[in-house]
């Protein structure tokens, strides 16, 4: 039996939803056929959503219905906010955001039905509601009174709004839209890999996502982000990443933000443009994290040839938009459920069961001792 460890480069199943390919020495991404740099120029999140939902783009009025849909359904249960309340104000907010899906799940009578409509019904609710539980676990933790959706606002604005009270300026929406848009979805990455496995065993759409959230909370996937900020705390000022790079790396210790599974050689195109919005969003605020985050790169590049990945240039980006560190995972996920609910209803309509094997290395054939006679 060879073992492939990790599954590197094992193609487990054929999609529709995005490609990634290297070509001309260029990682190109794309969503149902659209370039991620066109979606991030032109493109919303609302839209994209719906074009990695439905396949296509929405003409001008399903976006409109679209986009009213994720309005109606972004207020929470009261049994949810109840539920928010409850938990430890120290809970990590991926743990409150995770917990919540689960309760979720016991609201929707229709939780096992997997049928396409019902499915789409489900993840138009989870899209919707994941900012909302994100942002009112944040006021309930930090005793602030709830700042309820505002309709009047986009996703991404009242997401913002709800997390701060205020309005947010032109540039801090657009710049939490486009990374939305750019967490949006990433092929068989290990989250959506989760989501995509329990999806197989025709588990519900509400623990196909807890899979995927426990999943992208570790510090390889989505928790990087979190661990990207606290470097950047500690090294502080730009002249002392060069030295904290190279000690770290002699000790044998990985930088995070840094590497990649599948971008290699070359740079992952969403870090290019999360890098130009973390540099205007540096000239607007506080220019600090963008200069650091500059010289680590620099110095990574120089002591290790490592590139940066999205969860990089997306810890200075968060830190100017005023989200605490502990969030920065949450907002991976606001972006990735758009990306997770497709993969699932692409799974249960073309589903065969996810189950590998393991090369067994533990010892075999032996002796049952009963345990009076073992020493
Ligand atoms: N710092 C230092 N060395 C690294 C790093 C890093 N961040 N990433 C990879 N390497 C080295 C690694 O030590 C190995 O070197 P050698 O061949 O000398 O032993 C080589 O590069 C290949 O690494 P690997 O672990 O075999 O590569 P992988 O494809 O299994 O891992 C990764 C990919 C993302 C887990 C890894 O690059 C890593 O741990 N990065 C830091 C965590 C991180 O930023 N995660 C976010 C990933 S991107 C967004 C997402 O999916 O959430």
């Amino acid at each position: 039996m060879e073992v492939l460890e990790g599954l590197k480069d094992v193609v487990v199943c054929e999609s529709e939803i995005s490609r990634i390919v290297i070509e001309n020495g260029e990682a190109v991404l794309e969503y149902r056929g659209y370039n991620i740099h066109d979606l991030a120029k032109h493109s919303t999140y609302e839209e994209v959503a719906y074009l990695l939902l439905y396949g296509e783009l929405p003409s001008k009025s399903e976006l409109e219905l679209f986009s009213e849909e994720l309005k109606e359904r972004r207020e929470l249960p009261p049994q949810v906010i109840g539920l928010l309340s409850s938990l430890s104000p120290f809970s990590h907010p991926m743990v409150a955001l995770r917990t919540s899906v689960s309760y979720l799940g016991t609201l929707d009578k229709y939780i096992h039905h997997i049928d396409e409509e019902k499915s789409l019904e489900k993840a138009k609710n989870l899209i919707a509601k994941l900012p909302t539980i994100v942002a009112y676990f944040h006021r309930i933790r930090t005793g602030q009174k709830l700042i309820h959706p505002n309709d009047e606002l986009d996703h991404a604005e009242n997401f913002l709004y709800m997390l701060h009270g205020e309005i947010p300026n032109e540039v801090e929406s657009r710049a939490l839209d486009v990374d939305l848009i750019l967490h949006a979805d990433h092929e068989l990455n290990a989250s959506t890999f989760a989501a995509r496995v329990a999806a197989s065993t025709l588990a519900d759409m509400y623990a196909c996502v807890v899979a995927a959230t426990g999943t992208l909370m570790g510090p390889l996937h989505g928790g990087a982000s979190q661990k990207v900020m606290e470097m950047l705390r500690e090294v502080a000022v730009p002249w002392r990443a060069e030295s904290y790079v190279k000690e770290k790396l002699e000790r044998g210790e990985r930088i995070m933000g840094f590497g990649h599974r599948v971008y290699k050689k070359v740079i992952d195109p969403r870090t290019i443009e999360l890098k130009t919005l973390a540099k205007k969003l540096a000239e607007l605020k506080d220019p600090r994290w963008y200069k650091i985050s500059e010289a680590i790169e620099e110095a990574v590049r120089k002591y290790k040839g490592l590139l940066p990945n999205v969860d990089f240039y997306s810890a200075s980006v968060y830190a100017n938009l005023g989200i605490p560190d502990d969030m920065f995972i949450c907002i991976f996920a606001l972006g990735r459920i758009a990306g997770w609910t497709a993969h699932i209803i692409e799974q249960y309509k073309d589903n065969t069961l996810i189950r590998p094997r393991a090369k067994y290395v533990g010892p075999i054939r032996r002796k049952y001792i009963p345990i009076e006679e073992r020493g």
